[in-house]
């Protein structure tokens, strides 16, 4: 027989997928009222207009029905700011360590303390347009592809590019002070760019922008994630200063591509790299060559070996090799994005090779 403990118990397994948390833990479900085999219910929803109802909408109801119920009615509602502004102060409480109160000197997020077991890696380059988000994204997507946890911190916090590449449209969730980051293809993203479209939220606007990165730790709801990966701006300015300070555990992927100046001028990142001690997991040469797509025969535009010869001078391995070619998607695809290779592609199954070596080489230890 249904009884509301059984209803109750069930919906503990039921998680909200951007909080994490189960949505009885939430205070999210209430007034279940059972009339025979059939459930009818409240779902109180963290915002009006959640992106994802209809995924919690037909998890809810698959978990009642898996305990027989023949018909299930929901009625969806919306948290009151007051319900909010707990919630979030909840989440800060959890971010911040469990139970007291950050004490002064403790990391800005669980994923910066000492014992996070969340792998960052940065993406770096000596100079601009030598394709560091659009590896940062590959890389992100084929790791999360091989079911890994994974987040992009857009770090280029003025030239933004990591939505748009991802084809995401929509901006984060908010919860009273507590952000949530957008997810597409599995892969959990921050950027300015969230902050400076006409709906943005006010909070993280004007002032705030100095203290970008540090508030993509301290006001975003992250959860937990076997990878980071964090696209920086080109070069050696201030964010990667700032990235290196912040994170000084991260690790670093250098992208060039395969002219031998531009190889020299990423050598300064590498080697900024070095001098702060962050470890070089590799270099990604990017662009490395067209091919010609009747003959196949391959076409080396800009120049040949330099992601070799950085690797070298880096006392590094090349990791991958990249070749020329924007992604084929559909852009009457429900999943198009004008940046991400499909698996089955040439690009794609390189991508998916350089996630495995990645993943082979920082394992990530996060538990499921
Ligand atoms: N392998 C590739 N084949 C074709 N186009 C590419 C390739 N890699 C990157 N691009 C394109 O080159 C341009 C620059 O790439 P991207 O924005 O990833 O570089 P970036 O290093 O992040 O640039 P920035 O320094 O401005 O942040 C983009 O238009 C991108 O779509
Ligand atoms: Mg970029």
């Amino acid at each position: 027989m249904l009884t509301q403990e059984k209803i109750l118990d069930a919906l503990r397994g039921v998680k909200d997928p951007e909080l994490g948390m189960s949505l009885v833990e939430l205070g999210m479900i209430r007034n279940i009222r059972i009339d025979g085999s059939r459930v009818s219910l409240d779902v109180i929803l963290t915002i009006q207009g959640c992106p994802l109802k209809v995924k919690i909408q037909e998890d809810v109801e698959k978990a009642i029905r898996a305990l027989g119920a023949e018909e299930v009615n929901i009625r969806f509602g919306s948290m009151t700011d007051e319900e909010r502004a707990a919630l979030s102060a909840r989440l800060r409480q959890q971010r911040a360590g469990a139970g007291s109160a950050p004490k002064p000197g403790a990391p800005l997020s669980p994923l910066l303390a000492e014992d996070s077991k969340t792998q960052f890696i940065a993406i770096a380059s000596g100079k601009g347009g030598v394709g560091k988000s659009t590896v940062t994204v590959n890389l992100a997507v084929a790791m999360a592809r091989e079911g890994k946890k994974v987040g992009i911190i857009d770090a280029d916090i003025y030239g933004f590019s990591v939505p748009d590449m991802m084809g995401i449209e929509q901006g984060p969730v908010v919860i009273d002070k507590t952000i949530l980051p957008v997810e597409r293809f599995g892969v959990k993203v921050m950027s300015m760019a969230f902050f400076v479209r006409d709906n943005a939220p006010v909070i993280w606007r004007g002032p705030m922008l100095g203290k970008m990165l540090r508030n993509f730790f301290t006001e975003v709801h992250w959860d937990e994630l076997d990878y980071m990966l964090l696209d920086l701006p080109p070069g050696t300015g201030d964010v990667a200063l700032d990235v290196h300070q912040l994170i000084p555990q991260s690790k670093e992927i250098i992208v060039t591509t395969p002219h031998a100046t531009a190889a020299f001028v990423a050598a300064r990142a590498g080697n900024m790299a070095l001098h702060t001690k962050h470890e070089i997991l590799g270099v990604v040469e990017n662009m490395s060559w067209y091919a010609c797509s009747a003959c196949g025969k391959k076409d080396y535009v800009f120049g040949r070996g330099g992601g070799e010869k950085l690797a070298k001078e880096l006392g590094t391995e090349l990791l991958a090799q990249i070749p020329l070619g924007a992604p084929d998607n559909d852009i009457n695809d429900p999943d198009f994005s004008p940046s991400v290779y499909a698996p089955d592609t040439e690009t794609g199954r390189i991508y998916a090779e350089l996630a495995r070596r990645i993943i082979q080489k920082t394992p990530a230890e996060v538990k499921n």
